[in-house]
């Protein structure tokens, strides 16, 4: 093996080890134990390999599903990357963000590989919002139960979340018209939408910019529930956003995403 290489997968794996010290120390053991199985220690392996990963850091996140790392790739870029858990994931649940999705219809429904295309989901549902100008993370890659992408944040510090940031009055309405005018472009020219949105699942990077992650649940307005996930989406934005003074109706807010006149 190469040096370089070698010393590529070391660091990966200094980044592993230092986790799992990290998390022995807690109560959260199982979570690692669950999240690294050699199938996906081998993922990033490859990932490490192939030039994508450089280096490992960090948790960002401990989710219900999935967790997410800090990382270095090509050129010192910073990293997301987001490992969905094969063991100790909910298989019902799984199927519910893969069925009614045309895109993924001849996937087998095993746990392992209904968790495989929902990570396939989310890099495709990421890259049609990137397309069509709404600010998503940019994917990189998607390997098995591993996405790759660009990390929203600076300096190994992750922007926060919506809900956790205090905005000025004026910068909350902003924000609220950046937000709406995303989720028209998504419904109208990615043809889709987000379906788990919230304060939750938008970022508010250094200029402070919304910035939309955690698209895996994400459908094309095909899909038999759209409707029904576009208007929570929108209960969710509408109703955080009158802290700022916002006084949209949800049926207003909905014509404009949905009235391709406007
Ligand atoms: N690209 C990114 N850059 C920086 N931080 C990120 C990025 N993606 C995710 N995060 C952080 O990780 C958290 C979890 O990510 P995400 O929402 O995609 O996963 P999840 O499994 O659905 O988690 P949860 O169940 O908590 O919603 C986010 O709330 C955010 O704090
Ligand atoms: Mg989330």
């Amino acid at each position: 093996m190469p040096d370089s290489i070698d010393k590529r997968i070391l660091k990966v794996e200094f980044g592993l080890e230092a986790l799992r010290v990290k998390e022995r120390d807690s109560d959260e053991r199982k979570v690692t134990e669950n999240v690294f199985d050699n199938a996906t220690l081998k993922t990033l392996y490859h990932l490490s390999n192939s030039g994508y990963i450089e280096a490992l850091g960090g948790p960002i996140s401990t989710g219900k599903e999935a967790n997410v790392f800090y990382a270095i790739g090509k050129g010192d870029r910073e990293l997301a990357v987001k490992i969905y858990r094969i063991s100790s994931s909910n298989f019902k649940a799984i199927l519910g963000y893969i069925v009614g999705d045309h895109r993924f219809e001849n996937v087998k429904r095993t746990k392992r590989d209904l968790i495989f295309a929902w990570a396939r989901k989310e890099f495709q549902n990421l890259l049609r919002a990137q397309n069509v100008g709404v600010r998503v993370p940019e994917p990189i890659i998607v390997e098995r139960n591993v996405l790759v992408m660009e990390f929203i944040g600076e300096d190994g510090i992750a922007s926060p979340h919506l809900r956790d940031v205090k905005l000025v009055r004026e910068d909350g309405e902003k924000i609220f018209e950046e937000m709406i005018e995303f989720m028209r472009r998504l419904y109208q020219d990615a043809g889709m939408v987000h379906g788990d949105l919230s304060e939750y699942n938008i970022l508010i990077g250094p200029q402070n910019e919304p910035v939309i992650i955690d698209m895996g649940q994400g459908v094309l307005t095909s899909h038999y529930r759209s409707r029904e996930f576009l208007e929570r989406d929108i209960e969710n934005v509408v109703g955080f956003f009158r802290r700022y003074g916002v006084k949209a109706t949800k049926r207003e807010i909905l014509r404009r995403i949905t009235d391709n006149n406007q």
